[in-house]
């Protein structure tokens, strides 16, 4: 447990699990008043990304973990997706001055590549909200230990900086980033979420980019995250299209 006498944070640390996000949603009913919770695994052998595609989690390359905890039900969820995002950015800058970004809505990118991925899966429990943030991220990959698919998008601290990353130095940053940015975001201090994504956003206003739902694939050009979380993208017609989830992309 790390914490102070207020405020304990229980860490599971497994050898393997099929991920850390379904792990602690099945043990959820026994954890419920052992929150926040930390749950780091070696390896993952069912390990989930956004829209249902499978994150690569082999032992000993990435780091993968889970943070339950507690929120209020009033929490706007688009903006507690965007603290994830910057904790995790935070959090790899204290590791290599690279320009680490942040694309829209969680994805960390450097060199153009994604290094870490964010996926968050709440449960309301009455008048709060039990939030589940997994976190992957690529450390000591080489180039060659990424599936082919993902081979050309992706890329580890190993590969930006030379040299192997240790997961406990990674870790302990991420929990205190992790906090840090939750709780400026319970404090209702938006403003400051805002501004440390427009410092480190991958878009540029004017950039062309698309953004895909399911099926579907609007594209235009970036306008801004707005103060609600939401991005706003303006077609060639001149209408401008606010979204609360997706896939967004450089339009090339
Ligand atoms: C993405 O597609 O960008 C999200 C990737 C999230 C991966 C992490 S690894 C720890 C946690 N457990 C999972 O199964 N997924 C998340």
């Amino acid at each position: 447990m790390i914490g102070n006498e207020n405020n304990w944070l229980r860490i599971i640390h497994l050898d393997t699990c099929d991920s850390t996000n379904d792990y602690l949603k099945s043990h959820l009913r026994e954890m419920r008043d052992r929150l926040p919770l930390l749950l780091i695994s070696d390896e993952q052998t069912k390990g989930r990304g956004q829209r249902n595609r499978d994150w690569f989690s082999k032992r000993d390359q990435g780091l993968y973990l889970s943070l339950a905890l507690g929120i209020s039900g009033k929490t706007n969820l688009n903006l507690l997706s965007l603290c994830a995002g910057v904790a995790v950015r935070e959090t790899l800058n204290t590791i290599s001055r690279q320009e680490f970004k942040l694309k829209w809505p969680n994805d960390i990118m450097v060199r153009n590549k994604k290094i870490a991925g964010i996926l968050i899966e709440n449960m309301v429990q009455g008048e709060e909200i039990i939030c589940i943030c997994g976190i992957g991220i690529n450390l000591n990959h080489e180039k060659d230990d990424f599936p082919a698919a993902l081979r050309g998008r992706s890329i580890s601290m190993k590969m930006v900086t030379g040299n192997p990353t240790g997961s406990h130095i990674v870790i302990q940053h991420l929990v205190r980033n992790c906090f840090k940015w939750f709780g400026i975001l319970e404090k209702g201090e938006e403003s400051r979420i805002l501004n440390s994504v427009s410092r480190s956003n991958y878009f540029m206003r004017g950039d062309p980019v698309s953004i895909q739902i399911g099926n579907g694939k609007t594209e235009g050009s970036f306008v801004e995250i707005r103060p609600d979380g939401g991005i706003s993208i303006e077609k060639d017609t001149g209408e401008v299209l606010i979204f609360y989830t997706g896939e967004t992309q450089f339009k090339y």
